[in-house]
């Protein structure tokens, strides 16, 4: 009884409506100065049951705003039909999630575009929009792109409005962004992209939710794209923002300056080794950009998580989005990002307040050294930047020695109460970029370690996938046609698998014919080829080398040689998608698969092309059901094993390592983990960067490391995907062998010390 008075109070006391306002240097929220730092953190990238504990941290890190996309794929998976759902275990629950965030004492930006880029696939737009409307283009101003993503907004604020999630109604949702980016592709639209720009702010402006929260469009206007109209605020994303800020108040003097996007890594692609970015230069970064008068700046991410299932985007993008980022995807710091960053939060809330009512003065003291002050009565706050890479420290009152690319802060008295007159005594430095990482925690890194007690047993094979073969055309679960269709066409991106199977009448034995077709690169080049039922070659490329049909889809010209015998020959082409692209203009024209005939030798093979979609085993109705032989090859295999239930499995961080299974898919108690691929990245280029030394603008190609070895070895395993009672099944599709023998493990993983 007494519970539920106490939750019955609980969301009074949340329902007290609040203002969120600004002006060119602070935001007003609920009555409280302050400056907004914030992270991002996407729902789906982590279980519901971590949701909290991920808030959390993010709290302690020192944020008070998270930062989301609205994921529309998720949301209305078949046209027309919205999903969102109030299951708790459903990391589609936007409500729970944006409650949780709450609970925190978190506030939300919004970002529901509906177009998200993040890496996910389609950029978040359900496939069913390129190829149920074919004539769509999506992200201009085509009737029929702007009245679905009008709709989506309408029913995603009726959704969020509903759950009293609105800052109006005591909710956490202070902010909301329409599109994302348009700017930075705008001129591949022409002068229509003009049109859009003002289509969409007007819609979001007109919108009833912009009486109650502001509406930003992130790299949109100030020399990147079409400006917005003034009441719509432009932001800016990228390593480093704050020379953006001059640009942005001499064109919107009243505008706060946002950074809403300050990526403190990056994501890795198959075949790279993996990204980081110094703690000391993403500090740098946001010091630089709060010296020069930011009031707003957010994490890209702040826990990046995992893309489970298909989801990821690309093409052939890891499905660990871990970033690199102050909490790594298992939900552990990462040090000394973790704290160094922590220690800037709080000392720039500290001086916040000098900061709120002017503009910074600049001076400098001599080459590469920069001084922005701030004073508010008989206070004032310094921002002594060293912003030379050549090692030389900045010296300033004879008392400071300021490191190069590194920023202090310091606060003093000033007794002349004039803000222009530059006074200011009994300095004491409160943090440095660099300075600070003598009490930032020391640097550690993540460590596997064999779980003991969870023993996967040894993997029996379930089935072997037949290859289909041409005498299917008779199935009425195949399409057949004349020439190649195009893969999304065909599944609606419902899997990841298509085959194409045809006949050829070969006139003489050859060891080495060649087989020629244009292969769509949006879902990457994979693909397998099978004469007779036997694999014979294998078209891996995940470079984005492509050339331009004349459609303007991108596509590659494979020429794969395989053996034939004289006679009838079976060949089957098996293409594989490894998440569509996310990024870039005219995504209505992503494409996989086969977009060109098929030539053998020279000659267009017409004799009706099989198509299978989908893979046996893969759940699917529609499918060719047949269980193949063995192969030598091991190819196209699944496999499954059963263990029992951890006891304490809750209170475990474990992953699992899929390094021995070559290239698939893997799935625990029926959840998709992800895709899995034994891709090593190069031998070069890798480089360990020293915090303290670093210098220079950063860009992902900088300190990477793990040169030579695979780019993803273990697989996050959410722990309520375990059955807490009774056996747990593993179930693993390889399309393709690894080297060695077949064996997986489940791994505890922890967090341990690192040289660097
Ligand atoms: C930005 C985009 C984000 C994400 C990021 C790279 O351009 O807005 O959604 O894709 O790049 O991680």
């Amino acid at each position: 009884m007494l519970l539920s008075i106490v939750s019955v109070l609980f969301v009074l006391s949340l329902a007290a409506a609040y203002e969120v306002s600004f002006d060119n240097r602070r935001w007003v929220i609920d009555g409280q100065e302050t400056f907004l730092i914030g992270g991002s953190f996407h729902y789906p990238r982590a279980t519901p049951d971590e949701w909290p504990a991920i808030f959390s941290e993010m709290k302690a890190n020192g944020l008070n705003l998270i930062q989301t996309y609205v994921f529309w794929d998720l949301h209305e998976p078949t046209e027309g039909e919205y999903n969102f759902p109030d299951d708790p275990k459903d990391p589609a629950n936007l409500v729970l999630f944006l409650q949780e965030a709450q609970k925190v004492g978190l506030y939300v930006h919004l970002r529901v575009g509906p177009y998200a880029c993040a890496e996910w696939s389609n950029g978040g737009i359900p496939v069913w929009m390129e190829t149920h409307h074919k004539e769509t283009i999506f992200r201009t101003d085509d009737d029929f792109w702007l009245q679905k993503i009008e709709d989506f907004w309408d029913k995603t604020f009726e959704v969020v409005s509903n759950a009293g999630l609105m800052a109006s109604s005591g909710g956490p949702i202070v902010m909301a962004q329409i599109e994302n980016e348009y700017g930075n592709i705008e001129y591949g639209y022409g002068s229509g992209g003009a049109a859009y720009v003002k289509k969409v702010a007007d819609f979001a402006t007109n919108h009833p939710i912009s009486k109650e929260v502001p509406i930003i469009m992130c790299q949109q206007g100030e020399g990147v794209g079409t400006t917005p109209p003034e009441n719509v605020i432009n932001a800016c994303n990228g390593y480093y923002c704050d020379n953006w800020i001059e640009r942005h108040s001499a064109s919107n003097p009243s505008h706060p300056h946002m950074f809403t996007e300050n990526w403190p890594g990056w994501f890795q692609k198959w075949g790279e080794a993996v990204p980081h970015r110094p703690a000391s230069d993403v500090a740098f970064s946001v010091a630089r950009w709060f010296a020069k008068g930011g009031s707003f700046m957010n994490y890209y991410m702040a826990f990046g998580g995992t893309s489970f299932g298909r989801k990821v985007g690309g093409p052939n993008i890891i499905t660990s989005y871990d970033y690199d980022v102050a909490i790594n995807e298992y939900g552990y710091r990462a040090e000394p990002k973790f704290s160094l960053l922590t220690m800037l939060h709080e000392a720039i809330y500290s001086v916040q307040d000098v900061m709120f009512t002017m503009e910074p003065i600049s001076s400098t003291n001599g080459t590469n050294c920069e001084i922005q002050s701030y004073y508010k009565e008989d206070k004032c706050v310094l921002f002594l930047s060293n912003i030379g890479v050549d090692g030389e420290d900045c010296e300033f009152y004879g008392e400071f020695k300021i490191p190069s690319w590194s920023t202090s802060i310091v606060v003093g008295t000033s007794n002349t109460h004039n803000a222009h007159d530059g006074q200011c005594s009994g300095m004491e430095e409160i943090y440095g970029t660099k300075t600070s990482l003598e009490e930032a925690e020391q640097p550690n890194m993540v460590a596997y370690g064999a779980a003991e007690d969870i023993v996967v047993g040894e993997l029996a094979i379930k089935s072997t996938v037949a290859v289909p073969t041409s005498k299917d055309a008779a199935s009425d679960t195949v399409i057949v046609n004349e020439s190649p269709l195009e893969q999304l066409t065909l599944t609606d991106d419902s899997t990841d698998y298509v085959w194409y199977t045809f006949n050829y009448d070969s006139p003489a034995d050859s060891t080495s014919s060649v087989l020629e077709f244009e292969l769509a690169t949006s879902g990457g080049v994979g693909l397998m080829v099978f004469v007779d039922g036997e694999l014979k070659n294998t078209e891996r490329a995940v470079s984005d080398s492509t050339s331009q049909l004349e459609d303007s889809n991108y596509a590659t010209h494979l020429s794969i040689s395989i053996p034939l015998k004289e006679g009838s020959n079976d060949i089957s082409i098996l293409s594989t998608s490894m998440g569509l692209k996310n990024y870039g203009p005219y995504l209505e024209r992503n494409r996989v698969g086969i977009v060109s005939d098929i030539l053998v030798d020279g000659k267009v093979c017409d004799s009706g092309i099989v198509h299978t979609v989908g893979m046996d085993g893969e759940g699917r109705a529609g499918v060719v059901k047949r269980v193949g032989g063995e192969r030598s090859d091991k190819s196209l295999i699944w496999y499954t094993t059963t263990f029992p239930s951890p006891a304490d499995i809750a209170d475990r961080v474990v992953g699992i390592d899929l390094s021995a299974m070559g290239k698939g898919a893997a799935y625990l108690n029926g959840n998709h983990i992800g895709r899995f691929w034994d891709m090593k990245a190069g031998d070069e280029g890798c480089n360990i960067c020293d915090e303290m030394e670093y210098n220079g603008q950063y860009e992902a190609a900088r300190c990477r490391t793990g040169c030579g070895e695979l780019s993803q070895t273990i697989y996050k395993l959410p722990s309520i995907w375990f059955n807490k009672e009774g056996e747990n099944e593993l179930l693993l599709f390889v399309e393709e062998a690894g080297e060695g023998d077949m064996e997986v493990k489940i791994v505890d993983v922890k967090m341990e010390p690192s040289a660097q």
